[in-house]
C-alpha cells in the first residue's frame, strides 16, 4: 500500500523532539511490512541542507491567508536513509534559521498559523498532484497519515476538494494546538457551514487539532492509556467531548523504540557496548565513568540520575527544579541534564548547576550524542511528566538498563513497572513509579530507587527485565497497517458503490 506521512518533522532531516523520532522509525517499520511510505514535510532550510539529492519534481499554487504561494515540489534523498521524501519548497514560509516552530532563540514563528494552513493545503494538492501525473511519478497515495495540529487541515482540505482519500490523524500532543479566527478562516474558501460546532469551530475560533479529529477517517494517539486520559475533562484539554463523540473511530496504539538507532550492543556514541547478559554491569559501568569524566562529575558509585528533553512544564521539570538541592543536601547523587526550551526553566537550572558544580552538570542545547551517552552511562532517568502521550526516552532508558522514575500518567503508565514486593519477586518491576505529580513523590521515589541500588542482584534483574521489554516499532507498524487496510478498503467500496449509482443515473436518463 502506498502511505504518505504528512509531518512537521522527521528525523533525520529536522527533529525537535519525539514526533521526529516518529516519523522516521514508523515508516521504516511499515516499508519491512512491504509498504511504501514516503514522507511530506515543509522545506526547512536544515532541511534541505540535510538532503544529499534535491529534485525538483514539479509545482503548484496554494492559498495562504492573505496571498498564494507558488510552490515547488522537491524530492529529497538522504545516503543511509531508505525512502523518499517530499519537501514542500516556499522559501518564504519555510527557509530560514531555527527550528520548525521557532527561531533560534525559542522565539515561536508569528506566522506558525499560516505556515501550516498552508502546508496543510500542500499536501492535500500534493495528493491529487501525484494522482494526476501518476504516469510521470509512477505512485499515487493511498491513505494519508496526518500527525499534529501543523497537518490538522488535511483532511479538511481533503474533504473540500471532495477528494475520496481515506486520511488517519495521530494526535502526539493535545496540548499543542493551531486555532485560527473567523476573519482567517473566511480567506481560505471553505464552506461557511463548516463554522459550527459540528465541524471545525471551536469555543470561538477553528481549532487544527479539532477539524483533524471530525474530518479523518481514522483518530489515533500514541499510547492505549493516554487515549483514555484525554477523554476525560482533567486531562482533555477542553476536547474530552469531541473525543470521546469519537466512539470506535478513535484508539491508542503505542510508540515503539527504533532498535538500530537505541541499542546498547552497537551504539556508535558510547564508549563501552553492552548487553543484557554478562557484559551489563562492567559496561554500564565503563559507560558511567565515561560520562563522569565528560561531565567533570566526581568519580563515584553514587547513583547518576539522567534527564533528556524539552524544557517545558509538561516534562516536570519544576518538580526536578524543587527536589535537586534537597536531594544532594541529603545524599551522594549526581545529575546530569540535557535540554532546550523556551522560558524560564533554562535560567531556573542553570543557577542549580552554577550552586551545586560537583553534583550537577547541565547542557542548554540539541546533542543527539550526549543523549545517547545519558542513556548508556546513567542508573537512573528522571521523567516526571505531569503529562506524557507516550515518551520515547523512558523506553530507551529501559533498552539501555537505566531504570525510569516515571510519573503515573500517559505512555510512562503503559510502559514502566513500580517495583514493588510483588514486582520484583516475579521479575515484572523494571522501573519507578510516582504516587502523584508532586516534589514529595519524586523525592521519595528517587529514595526508594537508591535503596534497591544498593541491592546489586535485585537492581542487575530490573535492568534486565528493562532491557528484555519488547519495544521495536514492528508491534506499533502492525496495528496501523490493520487501520490502513481497513479504512482504504471502505473508501474502495464507497468509490465502487459511488460509480455503481452514477453509472445507473446515467442509463436511466439515456
Ligand atoms: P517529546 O516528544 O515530548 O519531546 P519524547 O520522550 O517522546 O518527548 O521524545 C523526545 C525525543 O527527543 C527523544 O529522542 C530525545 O532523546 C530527544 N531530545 C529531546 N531533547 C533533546 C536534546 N536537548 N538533545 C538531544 N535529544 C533530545
Ligand atoms: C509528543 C509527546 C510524547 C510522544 C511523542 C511521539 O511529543 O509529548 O509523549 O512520545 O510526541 O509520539
Amino acid at each position: 500500500m502506498n502511505i504518505l506521512f504528512a509531518c512537521s518533522e522527521a528525523f533525520p532531516y529536522i527533529k525537535t523532539g519525539g514526533l521526529g523520532d516518529v516519523a522516521y522509525a514508523l515508516p521504516a517499520a511499515l516499508r519491512k511490512l512491504g509498504d511504501d511510505v514516503r514522507l511530506v514535510l515543509p522545506a526547512y532550510r536544515e532541511a534541505l541542507n540535510a538532503s544529499d539529492r534535491l529534485i525538483k519534481i514539479g509545482g503548484f499554487t496554494v492559498k495562504g491567508f492573505e496571498k498564494s504561494y507558488h510552490l515547488r515540489l522537491l524530492q529529497a534523498t538522504k545516503n543511509d536513509f531508505e525512502g523518499l521524501v517530499y519537501l514542500i519548497d516556499i522559501p518564504e514560509l519555510y527557509n530560514r534559521p531555527g527550528n520548525p516552530y521557532s527561531d533560534n532563540k525559542g522565539k515561536p514563528w508569528a506566522d506558525n498559523l499560516e505556515r501550516f494552513v498552508v502546508f496543510s493545503q500542500a499536501v492535500s494538492k500534493l495528493t491529487q498532484y501525484l494522482k494526476k501525473c501518476n504516469a510521470a511519478h509512477n505512485w499515487s497515495v493511498d491513505v494519508v497519515h496526518c500527525n499534529d495540529w501543523q497537518t490538522g487541515f488535511v483532511p479538511v482540505f481533503l474533504k473540500a476538494s471532495h477528494n475520496p482519500l481515506p486520511s488517519i490523524f495521530t494526535l502526539h500532543n493535545l496540548a499543542y494546538d493551531g486555532q485560527l479566527s473567523y476573519k482567517k478562516f473566511t480567506k481560505l474558501g471553505l464552506p461557511e457551514k463548516w463554522w459550527s460546532a459540528d465541524f471545525l469551530e471551536f469555543y470561538g475560533t477553528a481549532s487544527m487539532l479539532k477539524s483533524a479529529m471530525v474530518f479523518s477517517d481514522a483518530v489515533t494517539t500514541v499510547s492505549p492509556n493516554y487515549a483514555r486520559e484525554i477523554c476525560t475533562r482533567e486531562l482533555g484539554f477542553g476536547f474530552d467531548g469531541v473525543l470521546r463523540n469519537l466512539g470506535k473511530k478513535f484508539s491508542g496504539i503505542l510508540n515503539g523504540v527504533d532498535l538500530n538507532e537505541w541499542n546498547p550492543r552497537a551504539d556508535p556514541y558510547i564508549k563501552q557496548k553492552y548487553n543484557a547478559g554478562k557484559q551489563l554491569t562492567s559496561g554500564k559501568q565503563l559507560n558511567k565513568l565515561a560520562l563522569l569524566k565528560d561531565t567533570q562529575l566526581p568519580q563515584t558509585d553514587s547513583p547518576l540520575l539522567g534527564f533528556v528533553g524539552r524544557l517545558v512544564e509538561q516534562k516536570g521539570i519544576s518538580l526536578i527544579c524543587e527536589i535537586l538541592p534537597e536531594l544532594f543536601k541529603t545524599t551522594d547523587v549526581c545529575m546530569v541534564i540535557l535540554g532546550s526550551g523556551p522560558g524560564h526553566f533554562e535560567t531556573e537550572l542553570k543557577s542549580l548547576a552554577k550552586a551545586w558544580p560537583q553534583r550537577l552538570y547541565l547542557h542548554i542545547g540539541y546533542s543527539e550524542s550526549l543523549a545517547h551517552r545519558i542513556e548508556a552511562g546513567c542508573d537512573l532517568f528522571l521523567m516526571p511528566s505531569i503529562f506524557e502521550p507516550c515518551g520515547l526516552n523512558q523506553m530507551y532508558s529501559l533498552r539501555y538498563g537505566t531504570l525510569p522514575i516515571v510519573n503515573n500518567t500517559g505512555g510512562l503508565a503503559d510502559t514502566v513497572v513500580n517495583a514493588t514486593s510483588t514486582t520484583l519477586k516475579n521479575k515484572k518491576a523494571n522501573g519507578f513509579v510516582m504516587k502523584k505529580a508532586d516534589a514529595d513523590s519524586l523525592f521519595i521515589c528517587i529514595n526508594n530507587a537508591r535503596k534497591l541500588y544498593a541491592e546489586k542482584a535485585l537492581w542487575k534483574q530490573m535492568q534486565s527485565t528493562a532491557m528484555k521489554q519488547k519495544s521495536g516499532w514492528i508491534y506499533s507498524a502492525r496495528a496501523y497497517r490493520k487501520l490502513y487496510v481497513a479504512q482504504h478498503s471502505k473508501a474502495v467500496k464507497s468509490k465502487y458503490a459511488e460509480d455503481k449509482f452514477s453509472n445507473s443515473k446515467k442509463r436511466i436518463s439515456a
